[in-house]
């Protein structure tokens, strides 16, 4: 890989929180992530990697900007797989509520699962839980587990899952092991990786979301030595065709970190859009000045950098609102 692409991709992540927060409580996603898919793919352009959508807005056919299979990065460089969502989120921004974020994986050419648009099963942990568990267990069995390996009541647990209807059974069984529940509005990605910080005291993150966001937060956790177990659930015979196509002969398996994400080294970026559990949305100053908090992170050396930037924003009012 290359090592200093790092710094490069938080460029990326900044650009469109900073474009997409403009429309913070606007009650218009379709704008906020038009503003972060255009101003994100606007930074691509200047970044020395040849890169290749695996992850993004849509097929090419649905979206006009960063569409599987869609090259990105300025043609030289080393060819990689990208994953995107250039607003994770897009409710939240809309009604502008928290934990809204701009997130990018990279990963060398071959190593990102190309996830269908369905829902995956999740179970995220970060390290102290890392190799401990399984999505085969029943939740009632990785809870008691998850609360003996960190030496804690199961009453002091915390556990994330969207608040979701689908997640009725899941909630119930939580609330009768006792354990604190934290509900996301929206945003399992930012729910995946509070687990891997520590001070969010979320200890696990399980329930249902897309399956794309699935492998962004398995590249996030690697980078941070948790870990993300993901199962496909396809809901009609051409999604489970889907699966097959991509070489899951049998979705209902239990992907695991190789799986979702290969073995190669991982750049991941994300920035902050609306303020959330590790970090701050996007703030416009004076002058056209804006701060953003990102953190980048890199697999193979596991390091975990915080970016607090002051930005001059006139290059990026691209979608202004
Ligand atoms: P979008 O930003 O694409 O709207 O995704 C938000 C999100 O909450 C994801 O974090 C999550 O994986 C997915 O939607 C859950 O889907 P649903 O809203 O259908 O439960």
């Amino acid at each position: 890989m290359q090592s200093d692409l790092s710094l490069e991709i938080v460029r990326v992540t900044e650009s469109a929180a900073l474009a997409s927060a403009r429309w913070t409580g606007k009650g218009n996603k379709h704008s906020a992530d038009e503003a972060a898919t255009s101003a994100m793919r606007s930074i691509f352009s200047s970044i020395p990697f040849r890169g290749t959508v695996v992850i993004g807005e849509g097929e090419m056919d649905e979206a006009p900007m960063l569409y599987i299979g869609e090259p990105v990065g300025n043609g030289m460089g080393l060819e990689y797989d990208v994953a995107v969502d250039p607003l994770e989120g897009t409710d939240i921004v809309a009604s502008g509520r928290n934990n809204a974020l701009s997130v990018v994986a990279i990963a060398e050419k071959g190593n990102l699962l190309h996830a269908p648009d369905m829902y995956m099963e999740k179970l995220a942990v970060g390290p102290r839980l890392a190799g401990k568990l399984s999505l085969d267990d029943p939740l009632e069995t990785t809870i008691r587990k998850a609360a003996e390996l960190l030496v804690k009541d199961i009453t002091e647990l915390t556990v994330s899952i969207l608040d979701r209807k689908r997640h009725a059974d899941k909630i119930l069984i939580l609330r009768t092991l006792g354990v604190k529940i934290h509900l996301l509005s929206d945003g399992d990605v930012a729910g995946a990786m509070a687990t891997a910080f520590p001070e969010t005291g979320i200890d696990l993150h399980v329930g249902s979301g897309g399956a794309p966001e699935g492998v962004l937060a398995a590249a996030a956790l690697r980078c941070m030595g948790g870990e993300f177990q993901g199962r496909l659930l396809p809901d009609n015979d051409a999604e489970k065709q889907r699966c097959i196509e991509m070489g899951i002969a049998h979705p209902s398996n239990v992907l695991g970190m190789r799986d979702l994400i290969g073995e190669s080294d991982i750049y991941f970026a994300a920035t902050g859009v609306t303020s959330g559990d590790f970090l701050s949305g996007v703030k416009f100053l004076f002058g056209g000045r804006a701060e953003t908090h990102s953190v980048v992170m890199r697999a193979e050396t596991q390091t975990v950098r915080f970016i607090h930037c002051v930005h001059q924003t006139h290059e990026y009012q691209l979608g202004s609102a």
